[in-house]
C-alpha cells in the first residue's frame, strides 16, 4: 500500500510500479477510459483532447474497445458483445504482426492493462458479467498485469467495496482515491500484490509527495472507513440501486428518447437519444442540464432545481451517483424531477 494525494498521482504511482516490476513502459487501456490529467495519466486516457496541446511525454497507451453492449454492433446483446471483444483481444496474441506479442520470447510489449470495472467518465458503462474474468485470464497467460482503477467506483458506490468484486477477478494493483475521504480532503493510494510493491522491488523513495499520507487525509479516510463498517452498505446500496433503476425504467417506458438505462448499485446511467431511441442526443442532455439549473421545477408544494452530471462517449449520458444514504422519498423526488426536465427539454427542442 502506498498513499498519495490525488487520483492522478496514484495512477502515476501505479504506472511506476508496473514499469519497475515488468521492465515495460507501454500499457493497454480502454477507449472511453479515464485515468486523470497528469502527463502519465492522460497518456493512458483515451481522449486525445486531454493530450493535444501538451506534446508527447509518456508512452501513450494502446486503447482497445470496451464492451458496451448498447452501442456495440450487436446492439444490446451483452453475450455477443462480450464474445466479440474477447475474440478481438485474443487475436492480438496469435502472431507477432498485431504489435502486441513476441511468440519467440513469449513476451508482450505491454506491462499492464488499466481498467475501470464500470467506466466512470465514459458514462457508467457496465460490461457483461464474464468479460473481465476472460480478459484477466488472457492477460495472466501473457504476463500482462491488471491494474484496477477504482478511483470513481470504489468504496461501495456499486455496493461492493471495489466494483471489480462484481466481476470475480483479482487484480494485481488497485488504485483508489475520491470517496476514501468523502470529498473532504485529498487522499489517494495504491494497493498491490506483495511481490510487486515490497521494499526490495519498490523501495523507499520510489514515490513521494509532501502531502502523501497527510494527517488530515488519513484521519478522514479512517473516519470514512469506520462509517462504512457501521452498516451493511452492500445490501442497502444494492437495494436502493435496484429501486432507483426501476424508477429509471419507468421513465424509459414513458420517454422514447431514453435509449438505455442501467445501473450497478448506486452508479446509474440514462442515455439520452433522438426519438429513434438510439442516435445519441447531446443537445437533449445539454438542455436537460440547463433546465435543471434554472431551479423552477414545481414538485408538490416545492420549487426545485436539479443538478445533473453528463458523461459518455457522446456526452449524452446522465450519470447518477447519489449519496449512499439516499432515501426512497429522495429517489421518488429525483424521478419526478427527471421526468419534468425531460418533458420540458423535449418541448423546448421540438
Ligand atoms: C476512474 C478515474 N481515475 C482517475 C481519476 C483522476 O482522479 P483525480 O481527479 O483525483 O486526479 C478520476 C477522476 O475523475 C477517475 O474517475
Amino acid at each position: 500500500m502506498q498513499f498519495n494525494v490525488g487520483g492522478s498521482q496514484a495512477i502515476e504511482d501505479a504506472l511506476k510500479l508496473v514499469r519497475k516490476a515488468t521492465g515495460r513502459s507501454r500499457m493497454l487501456a480502454f477507449q472511453g477510459g479515464y485515468h486523470g490529467r497528469t502527463l502519465g495519466a492522460s497518456a493512458i486516457t483515451s481522449s486525445y483532447r486531454y493530450r493535444e496541446a501538451f506534446g508527447e511525454f509518456a508512452d501513450r497507451a494502446e486503447f482497445i474497445p470496451f464492451p458496451y453492449p448498447f452501442r456495440s454492433p450487436h446492439r444490446g446483446d451483452a453475450q455477443q458483445t462480450e464474445d466479440d471483444c474477447i475474440a478481438e483481444f485474443e487475436r492480438r496474441f496469435e502472431h507477432e504482426y498485431t504489435g502486441t506479442w513476441n511468440p519467440k520470447t513469449g513476451r508482450s510489449e505491454f506491462g499492464a492493462i488499466f481498467v475501470e470495472a464500470v467506466q466512470g467518465t465514459g458514462g457508467y458503462v457496465i460490461p457483461p458479467k464474464n468479460y473481465f474474468r476472460r480478459l484477466a485470464a488472457i492477460c495472466r497467460k501473457h504476463g500482462i498485469l491488471v491494474v484496477d482503477d477504482e478511483i470513481q467506483m470504489g468504496f461501495r458506490r456499486t455496493g461492493k467495496m471495489w466494483a471489480m468484486e462484481h466481476f470475480d477477478i483479482q487484480p494485481d494493483i488497485i488504485v483508489f482515491g475520491k470517496a476514501l475521504t468523502n470529498g473532504m480532503n485529498p487522499l489517494s493510494g495504491i494497493w498491490a500484490r506483495e511481490e510487486l510493491i515490497n521494499p526490495g522491488v519498490f523501495g523507499p523513495g520510489s514515490t513521494h509527495s509532501t502531502f502523501s499520507s497527510n494527517t488530515l487525509g488519513t484521519a478522514t479516510g479512517l473516519a470514512v472507513m469506520r462509517i462504512l463498517g457501521r452498516a451493511d452498505y452492500e445490501s442497502s446500496v444494492m437495494r436502493k440501486g435496484a429501486y432507483f433503476l426501476e424508477k429509471l425504467r419507468e421513465l424509459r417506458a414513458k420517454h422514447r428518447e431514453i435509449g438505455e438505462v442501467d445501473g450497478l448499485g448506486l452508479a446509474l446511467r440514462m442515455e439520452m437519444c433522438e426519438a429513434d431511441g438510439f442516435t445519441p442526443s447531446r443537445r437533449l442532455a445539454d438542455r436537460m442540464f440547463q433546465l435543471g439549473l434554472e431551479g423552477d421545477l414545481v414538485i408538490g408544494s416545492r420549487t426545485l432545481g436539479l443538478v445533473l452530471d453528463i458523461g459518455g462517449y457522446y456526452k449524452n449520458v446522465i450519470t447518477l451517483a447519489p449519496s449512499l444514504e439516499i432515501t426512497t422519498e429522495e429517489m421518488d423526488l429525483a424521478a419526478t424531477a427527471l421526468d419534468q426536465v425531460i418533458s420540458r427539454a423535449k418541448q423546448a427542442l421540438h
